[in-house]
């Protein structure tokens, strides 16, 4: 997961996914032939009809080829069978071709975001 988050820039933080996992309804993950993780994507649920994408990430050299698109087809699938109704995720507008275009999502004006920490 470390080498995952570094290959595409991000900040890593070794034994996230440890912390993270007990909370999760399910994941999906994409491999190389070597077994090297290439794909992720976890779905958080509150315990009933909703889901929530969190964390897709494709590995940096195997970007753009379709594995952004197929783990979240697969995670998708998995919360329906698990009785979810509704599949929620917040992602910056630069990544509406993705989430929107590629996955399906219906963008909405009705969904909202507080930053906590800076937040009275
Ligand atoms: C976003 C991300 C997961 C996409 O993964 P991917 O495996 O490259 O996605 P796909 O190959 O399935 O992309 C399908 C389509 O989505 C769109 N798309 C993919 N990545 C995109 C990006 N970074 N910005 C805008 N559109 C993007 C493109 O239209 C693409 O089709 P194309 O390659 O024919 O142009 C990947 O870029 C990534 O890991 N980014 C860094 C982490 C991140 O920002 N995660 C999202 C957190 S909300």
């Amino acid at each position: 997961m470390v080498g995952l988050v570094e290959s595409h820039g991000g900040r890593s933080d070794a034994g996230w996914w440890d912390r993270i996992r007990p909370h999760s309804l399910g994941w999906v993950t994409a491999r190389d032939r070597d077994g090297v993780l290439v794909g992720f994507v976890n779905v958080a649920w509150d315990g009933g009809d909703h889901a929530f994408l969190i964390d897709t990430k494709t590995r940096g050299n195997w970007q753009r080829r379709g594995i952004g698109t197929e783990v979240v087809r697969r995670a998708a699938q998995g919360a329906r069978a698990a009785g979810c109704e509704w599949l929620h995720v917040d992602f910056e507008p630069d990544l509406a071709p993705f989430y929107v275009d590629a996955c399906g999502f219906r963008p909405t004006d009705a969904a909202g975001l507080i930053h906590l920490y800076s937040h009275e």
